[in-house]
């Protein structure tokens, strides 16, 4: 029989569909992937036309899409754009988007996607209202929903959600998506530690001294205030796309690449990780606030609310024991940089005259998720036309030496695809939202209590409170920067 395939957003008119979604829609449509017989569905309460929703998202396509902009192929895809003024938590109006949606498969078998770009307050509701609806179940296609984040507040929030979606959906249909996770230099990271044999024997404790993981921002809230207020740093940036990270880089090689696999051990990481207790926050992580901040539109006078964080953590298992991750997150930081560095231990024995009391630098291995995406190994070479004096070099790999300057997708194309395609491989699973707040949650709370380190203030374009160097500098570490540059933060 044959097939049409929708795509439904709900939350038309916000920020994502105009910056990632639909850019990246055209850019899959632009490169021939999008199944046979597709269409998109805006909804949202904004009073658009068809005319006038294609018009918004142009002007998001223009400016946002990877790919060129070529009028007759921006013509062919609009073809394919309708806008339906609704809102889903009104059970008739979601009513007219499924008769509008079924006139238009007329009889075909019809998949749908359903993407909820909505408040996060709506979930529930929403996912209810489609289930009454019956406009989930799969008798004449597949029926699957994708769920931006925060998933939940915290654990107990999460549970419920988890437990209000699984009411109307089977986890099969479910995609609680972490951009992260489509990420190309997130993906390579399994292949970098799996497709290579050099590095996962000593991928551990014997070898590992400890492990950095930054995702720092320039940006400050913005127009997002509002929002942020309500969810800080720790619940906008940890608890989903920096634990994605620690997961990956910590995890033990999955069986297969198969979904489940993955997802297996990415739970067992999330399951191994120390939980801090609550007299112990204050030693083991660090809140800050930029100092402008507070005189932001939509943050409450007085605010405490973190923009940024750093935790350190352990992991109790065969392969990690000992070994102290590092994490940091924050906004109106210095530079814009994703990254992840895992030291290695010093040479046991250092042959080689040196100056009294100093030490062979540590080798360093920079992955850089964004931008400069890239791999980086750093190590001692001797200087040449010298006795013996020693410096730090690097091997250096370039995704865009490599594969060429265009060769990176924006991460919501693999995703949206993947959502397509129906693997669920990029997503997370509920158990591992659940683990993920299991340990973010603890620290929140203490941040509520008698244990709250205090809130540290740190000037815009800085690299963080000097709380957070104090935190790492106790271990006899600094943070590094720039992916690649070891530095004082
Ligand atoms: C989002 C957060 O999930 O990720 C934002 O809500 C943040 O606050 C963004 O700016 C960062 O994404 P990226 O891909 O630019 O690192």
């Amino acid at each position: 029989m044959d097939e049409s395939n929708a795509i439904v957003i709900f939350g038309a008119s916000g920020d994502l569909t105009r910056r990632k979604l639909m850019p990246s829609l055209y850019d899959l449509y632009r490169k021939g992937r999008l199944p046979k017989n597709w269409r998109i569905v805006g909804v949202s309460r904004t009073d658009f036309s068809d005319e006038a929703f294609q018009a918004h998202v142009e002007a998001g396509v223009k400016e946002f899409a990877r790919s060129m902009y070529d009028a007759r192929q921006w013509a062919e895809f609009a073809a394919n754009l309708c806008y339906f003024r609704g809102d889903l938590t009104h059970f008739e109006q979601l009513q007219g988007v499924d008769r509008m949606l079924c006139e238009w498969e007329d009889g075909r078998q019809g998949n749908r996607l359903y993407y909820l770009s909505i408040a996060p307050n709506l979930y529930e509701q929403a996912i209810a209202n489609l289930g009454a609806a019956d406009m989930v179940h799969q008798d004449h296609g597949w029926r699957r929903v994708v769920i931006e984040k925060p998933f939940g507040q915290d654990l107990a929030s999460a549970r419920a959600l988890n437990q209000a979606v699984h009411r109307v959906l089977d986890e099969s249909q479910i995609y609680r998506i972490d951009h992260y996770l489509g990420k190309e230099t997130v993906q390579n990271l399994l292949v970098f530690r799996f497709a290579n044999s050099l590095y996962e024997p000593v991928w551990n404790r014997n070898y590992i001294d400890h492990v950095q993981i930054t995702a720092a921002e320039t940006v400050d809230v913005g127009h997002r205030a509002e929002f942020y207020d309500k969810v800080g740093v720790v619940r906008d940036m940890m608890q989903n796309h920096v634990m994605q990270l620690l997961a990956l880089v910590a995890t033990e090689p999955p069986t297969s690449f198969a979904a489940e696999a993955i997802r297996n051990e990415k739970a067992k990481v999330f399951q191994s990780i120390r939980p801090i207790r609550p007299e112990n926050v204050a030693g083991c992580t660090v809140r800050g606030q930029y100092r402008t901040y507070r005189d932001t539109p939509g943050v409450a006078p007085g605010s405490t609310t973190p923009t940024y964080a750093a935790i350190r953590y352990y992991i109790d298992n065969w392969r990690w024991q000992g070994v102290p991750f590092y994490m940091r997150s924050g906004k109106a930081l210095a530079a814009k940089s994703t990254e992840i560095t895992i030291f290695f231990k010093r040479p046991p024995h250092v042959m080689f005259p040196m100056p009294e009391g100093a030490q062979l630098a540590p080798n360093y291995l920079s992955i850089c998720i964004q931008p400069d995406e890239g791999i980086e190994f750093s190590f001692q070479a001797k200087v040449p036309d010298t006795v013996a004096e020693m410096r730090t070099v690097d091997m250096s790999f370039q995704y865009e030496q490599s594969f060429g300057a265009m060769a990176i997708p924006e991460a919501y194309e693999r995703l949206l695809l993947d959502v397509i395609k129906g693997d669920p491989s990029l997503f997370t699973r509920s158990d591992a939202i659940e683990l993920s707040w299991q340990l973010i949650d603890p620290i929140l709370e203490a941040w509520q209590s008698k244990h709250a380190p205090p809130l540290s203030f740190y000037e815009s374009g800085t690299w963080g409170p000097v709380e957070a160097n104090e935190l790492i500098a106790h271990d006899g570490y600094h943070w590094t920067h720039g992916c690649g540059q070891e530095g004082e933060a």
